[in-house]
């Protein structure tokens, strides 16, 4: 089956195409024919976090040139002289600028060799999730081929359960730490498809608390790649520690998060006074290492309560190489031989393959959904 893959929820505009094989087994292959995606992390760095309306314009500005190229890419793009008999005025009259471009491209291009197309309906930013619907549906529509609507967070799942061109062999049950700019969950499945959430922050997400503290620090947006570079300069440096940050719900008997209060702590430091560049570095590293003390005590606190063959770690977060290899040491250090999966680092933040994959599980289940019915919805929980 061949799967249009397209991701809107939040900063990143995202198209890929891709051939799959199989369903959900060792006899599961997949091949990525094109992806593309735009990143707007730049134009949201003055507001130090994404700005809704901005991400909504910038993603109805591209989607159109991502998915030309894209099917460029996958050797799909061909001239033809096509008539819709469409009502585009309709499909798309809250996308004045889709309007302006998507006919013309459809009308100009052969339907491409595509079965389903799998649109992330939520979680996320709304405004942004209805341009990629709209996009979506439209192009359903015309081509006259199924729509899929995909939860986000399990386009991030999916993705962690892949290697190479195919599934990773592991064993449910699955114990997943979604770590992201919106979510910080511990979800358990006894089966692919199944959610349970057993713990999540009350306040801040974990790759929230990233970002602010980056801006706290006068570092650049995204913060987690920023945070990151200085806390491994302080590693390698081998600074010693000048600071101490808490380590917020840690001993609590709860698997829930909290991150805020990490942030008020930091925000405290910096208005003592002026930081030097290497107090930054040891800051950063500070706050690096109580994020990662949290994430992995929590994750162990719920493996020892629910038991897993298999941990999973998934959303922009888990592309933190320093998160990544202390949960690994927790898991080795249990002896329990739990495996852990992990995305490609390209893959941890948010991109469109994880959402052609997620949607082909669904499309073989025959989950395929009415175009005129598909809402953007922006709080969607795993269920
Ligand atoms: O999954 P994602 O791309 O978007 C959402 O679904 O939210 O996650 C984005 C988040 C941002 O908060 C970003 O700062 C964080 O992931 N992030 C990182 C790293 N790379 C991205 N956090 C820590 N370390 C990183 N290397
Ligand atoms: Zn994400």
């Amino acid at each position: 089956m061949r799967i249009l893959g397209i991701e809107t929820s939040c900063d990143e505009t995202a198209v890929c195409l891709i051939e799959t094989q199989g369903s959900f087994g060792p006899g599961f292959s997949f091949s990525i024919l094109g992806n593309t995606l735009y990143s707007q992390a730049a134009l949201h760095a003055e507001y130090g976090g994404v700005f809704p309306n901005l991400a909504k314009r910038e993603h109805a500005r591209n989607l159109v040139p991502l998915l030309q190229s894209m099917l460029k890419d996958a050797g799909e793009l061909e001239a033809a002289d096509m008539i819709y008999h469409i009502d585009f005025e309709t499909l798309l009259e809250r996308e004045p600028e889709l309007l302006q471009q998507l006919p013309p491209f459809l009308e100009r291009h052969k339907k491409p060799a595509i079965d389903c197309i799998a649109v992330t309906h939520g979680p996320g930013l709304e405004p942004a999730l209805w341009v990629g619907i709209n996009f979506a549906r439209a192009l359903a529509t015309a081509w006259d081929i199924p729509l899929v609507a995909v939860n986000h967070m399990e386009g991030h799942i999916v993705l962690s359960m892949m290697a190479g061109s195919g599934l990773t062999h592991f064993e449910f049950p699955v114990l997943s730490l979604l770590i992201s700019g919106g979510h910080t969950e511990l979800v358990l499945s006894e089966t692919f498809g199944s959610y349970n959430i057993i713990g999540q922050t009350r306040d801040d997400a974990a790759g929230e608390a990233f970002d602010k503290v980056a801006r706290l620090l006068g570092l650049g947006y995204p913060g987690g790649p920023e945070i990151s570079r200085l806390a491994s300069q302080a590693r390698n440096e081998r600074l010693t520690k000048s600071f101490i940050l808490p380590r917020p719900m840690i001993h609590e008997d709860t698997l829930d998060f909290s991150f805020s209060g990490l942030k008020t702590a930091v925000r405290k430091i910096v208005e003592q006074g002026a930081l030097t560049e290497t107090t930054k570095q040891q800051l950063a590293r500070e706050f690096e290492d109580a994020v990662a003390d949290v994430l992995v005590g929590k994750t162990i606190r719920a493996l020892e309560e629910y038991g897993a063959q298999t941990v999973l770690v998934s959303g922009g977060v888990s592309a933190n190489t320093h998160i990544r290899l202390c949960l690994g040491e927790a898991l080795a250090k249990t002896g329990g031989g739990t495996r852990l999966l992990a995305p490609p680092p390209e893959f941890a933040t948010d991109n469109a393959l994880m959402i052609a994959l997620a949607g082909y599980f669904h499309a073989l289940e025959g989950d395929s959904t009415d175009p005129s019915a598909l809402v953007a919805r922006g709080n969607l929980k795993l269920a």
